[in-house]
């Protein structure tokens, strides 16, 4: 299950990072058979875990790339990709507003190709180096992942 779950009973926190990933893949999928007026469930559910998982990545994941395994110049790449979907995602929002079909149907095809190479390096650069910086990191994570993740989606009296 993703970490937007209440299941988080592996602790390992790149599979959790790469399982969110595979839903982020099909959810994308499943939003470019859509159009702007049949997409709201869809954008919906995208929208709300990328949110979560962007966020995750920016306040925990990021800093430790960039602090703990030593690649500030990658996490930094990482931040500036994360915010450019942020942009997209929003473009999209609008084109959806105007139900505006050919606008809809290019943003989704640029979301998707931005997400897709921003998670190909994800995994194949930024998470090995993490996992290459130990267990003891990973189970820091995983506990600051956890921490994040309640402090997020738990009602706040502030
Ligand atoms: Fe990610």
């Amino acid at each position: 299950m993703s970490v937007t779950t209440e299941d988080l009973t592996n602790a390992d926190p790149i599979e959790w990072l790469k399982n969110d990933h595979r839903i982020i893949r099909r959810m994308l999928q499943e939003l470019n058979g859509t159009t702007p007026a049949d997409s709201s469930a869809h954008f919906e559910s995208l929208k709300k875990l990328l949110s979560l998982h962007n966020a995750i990545e920016e306040n925990i994941v990021y800093p430790a790339l960039a602090k703990i395994a030593g690649d500030r110049d990658q996490a930094l790449e990482l931040f500036h990709e994360t915010a450019e979907a942020d942009i997209l995602v929003f473009s999209l929002s609008q084109a959806r507003a105007r139900d505006d079909e050919a606008a809809f149907q290019a943003g989704v095809e640029e979301l998707t190709n931005a997400i897709l190479e921003h998670v190909q390096v994800e995994e194949r650069q930024a998470f090995p180096l993490l996992e290459s910086a130990g267990p003891r990191v990973l189970s820091q994570l995983a506990n600051d992942i956890v921490k994040f993740r309640s402090s997020l989606t738990a009602s706040s009296a502030v």
